[in-house]
């Protein structure tokens, strides 16, 4: 199990996208971890977009945000069985460029079963020395 791990259950429809980045945000925030906002915001933001858009037969999705040492995972669980597809788009194609970005920006991502569906993840580093250099002030956080 990883030291920390948050989850959010949202409603799986556009507004939901929202909410999730404030949720990263503050548990970003409250770990210390704000050089990792733009990576982290913008993985969550696709995977989010995705769960809302492509997993359909999944009503209640799940947020997560994961800590261990020097590893930060952000993830978005739903119950769709289809799963993610990367695709590799030319300048012209309107679609197909969320997991494109998150394969990018991410050290790793990926899609594994979870909580009896799946959870499309994207990997972060942390370039810190110490794991104790998370700073955690957990309270901050709604988690379920
Ligand atoms: N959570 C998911 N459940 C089921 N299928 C998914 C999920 N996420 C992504 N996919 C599939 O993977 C494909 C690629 O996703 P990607 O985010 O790269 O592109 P897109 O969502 O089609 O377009 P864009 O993100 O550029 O608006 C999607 O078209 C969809 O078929
Ligand atoms: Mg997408």
């Amino acid at each position: 199990m990883p030291q920390v791990r948050y989850t959010y259950p949202v409603s799986n429809r556009p507004q939901s996208a929202g909410w999730a980045r404030s949720w990263v945000r503050i548990a970003l925030i409250a770990h210390g971890l704000e050089d990792y906002l733009d990576s982290a915001l913008l993985i969550m933001s696709e995977l989010i977009t995705n769960a809302a858009i492509h997993a359909t037969r999944s009503d209640i999705i799940k947020i997560v945000c994961e800590l261990d040492a020097g590893i930060l995972i952000l993830g978005v669980i739903d119950h769709d069985p289809r799963l993610p597809v990367r695709f590799d788009v030319s300048e012209d194609d309107e679609h197909g460029r969320g997991l494109m970005l998150v394969d990018a920006i991410a050290d790793e991502w990926g899609c594994r079963p979870c909580d009896g569906g799946k959870i499309v993840f994207g990997l972060l580093h942390l370039h810190v020395s110490q794991p104790s250099a998370v700073r955690p002030r957990a309270e901050l956080l709604v988690f379920a």
